[in-house]
């Protein structure tokens, strides 16, 4: 057999990953994954140069995860001529400049939520990727799954008729022993909100992809475990506090609740909780309707649930579990056959073609930095709500 030298010579991208900790291990799947799972994209990432705060730290992560080369210095990643795509997994509070000067430099973004902790930032990295003409995408990881990817359809062609209410929660308990040290996700400073930055800007992705754009809230943002131990040199994940450490305050909030009206009518409800004891990584939601209503859930993603009212309601009673399976979304380039729950990492590989898709096409991903900021502006618009203790439209 001959191949041709043109045959099948898929496109490279170079990657450029900024931070090296726990969501580095994830995006890095997600490349590694790609070109076995979307052969047909004809894209091969090239795990370029990773940047960390120290050298230790970045020398350590690059070999872990197989990037050729890495620096202390994140401005040398953004800025080295042999880059195509900049992706940004530090702390919140450094999304903005590192986004900015990757945009600056005419590289596209991936960058993880939330997008910034102010609106001015978040409006800022968006117009600038708009103007610059790069693409950009929001490390969101649940919109792309095969059961939100259904939802959507069946929001879309009617299936549920008009939508009267979304109810949504994010309830995770890796946060709730009170010895754990304040790490960055604490600080508002570089996390931004607690629970409803982290979880809940998840939350608020979904319920606007689904529902459409939040006009107006109410807030009630808590904090249950007001100080934790010092963090002495902990960066990261799994540190442990030190024996008798002094406590700091913790900045930002554990649980939130926030009541939502939606562009096209419907209302939302929106909750979060870092320390809700029993509920390990329990994101799930409930989509009513005039015609039916649908209910997802993470954990349980293999199928979604579905009920409609008229025939089939007069027939039988409850819902109908509608298992995922290759004719749904991307399940097809996991697995032939249904009912294989797709987790937050095999997502991730979604997210990434899809912003490699929009490179290599020409056009918007989604979720963009127009979503991403978006999704800031909605959490701006609870903590206000919260602290002035009133309704508040959400800024657009
Ligand atoms: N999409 C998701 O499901 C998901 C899940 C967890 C976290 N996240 C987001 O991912 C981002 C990273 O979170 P994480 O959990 O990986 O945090 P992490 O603390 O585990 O890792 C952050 C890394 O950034 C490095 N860093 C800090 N300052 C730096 C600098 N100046 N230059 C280069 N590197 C620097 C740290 O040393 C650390 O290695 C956050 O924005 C977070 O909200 C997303």
């Amino acid at each position: 057999m001959t191949i041709t030298a043109t045959e099948a010579r898929p496109r490279t991208l170079r990657v450029a990953l900024i931070g090296g900790g726990l969501m580095a291990r994830s995006h890095s799947f997600a490349y590694n994954s790609l070109p076995s799972l979307f052969p047909e994209l004809g894209v091969v990432p090239e795990l370029s140069i990773l940047a960390d705060v120290d050298d230790e730290r970045a020398r350590a992560a690059a070999a872990q995860l197989g990037f050729a080369r890495f620096t202390s210095d994140w401005r040398e990643a953004v800025t080295a001529d042999d880059i195509d795509v900049v992706d940004i997994v530090t702390p919140n509070s450094l999304h903005f400049d590192i986004a900015m000067a990757a945009i600056a430099a005419g590289k596209h973004v991936y960058c993880e939520k939330p997008l910034a902790i102010t609106v001015d930032e978040a409006r800022r990295m968006r117009d600038a990727a708009r103007v610059a003409g790069v693409r950009t995408i929001v490390g969101f990881s649940y919109l792309g799954g095969p059961g939100i990817q259904l939802a959507k359809q069946f929001v879309d062609d009617g299936t549920l008729g008009d939508i009267w209410q979304i109810k949504s929660h994010f309830f995770a308990d890796g946060n709730a022993d009170p010895s754990l040290p304040r790490t960055w996700h604490y600080e508002r400073a570089k996390a931004g909100l607690g629970s409803l930055g982290d979880l809940g800007s998840h939350v608020i992705s979904l319920v606007e992809f689904l529902g459409g754009p939040v006009d107006e809230v109410f807030g009630e943002l808590a904090t249950v475990v007001p100080e934790r131990p010092r963090a002495v040199g902990a960066l990261s994940y799994g540190s442990k506090a030190e024996e008798g450490a002094p406590l700091d305050p913790v900045e930002n909030d554990d649980i939130a609740t926030v009541v939502a009206r939606l562009s096209g009518g419907a209302r939302a409800l929106i909750e979060t909780s870092r320390v809700a004891n029993g509920h390990s990584f329990d994101l799930a939601l409930e989509i009513v309707g005039s015609k039916g209503s649908l209910r997802f859930s993470q954990q349980d993603s293999y199928a979604v649930d579905l009920f409609l009212r008229g025939e089939q309601a007069q027939r039988f009673t409850g819902t109908t579990a509608i298992t995922m399976g290759p004719q749904h979304g991307d399940y097809a380039a996991y697995w032939p056959f249904g009912g294989v729950t797709l987790g937050l990492h095999e997502q991730k590989a979604i997210e990434v073609r899809n912003l490699f898709r929009a490179i290599v096409e020409g056009h918007e991903a989604y979720p963009s930095f127009e979503q991403g900021a978006s999704v800031v502006e909605v959490l701006d618009a609870a903590q206000r709500s919260s602290d002035e203790r009133v309704w508040v439209d959400v800024a657009r």
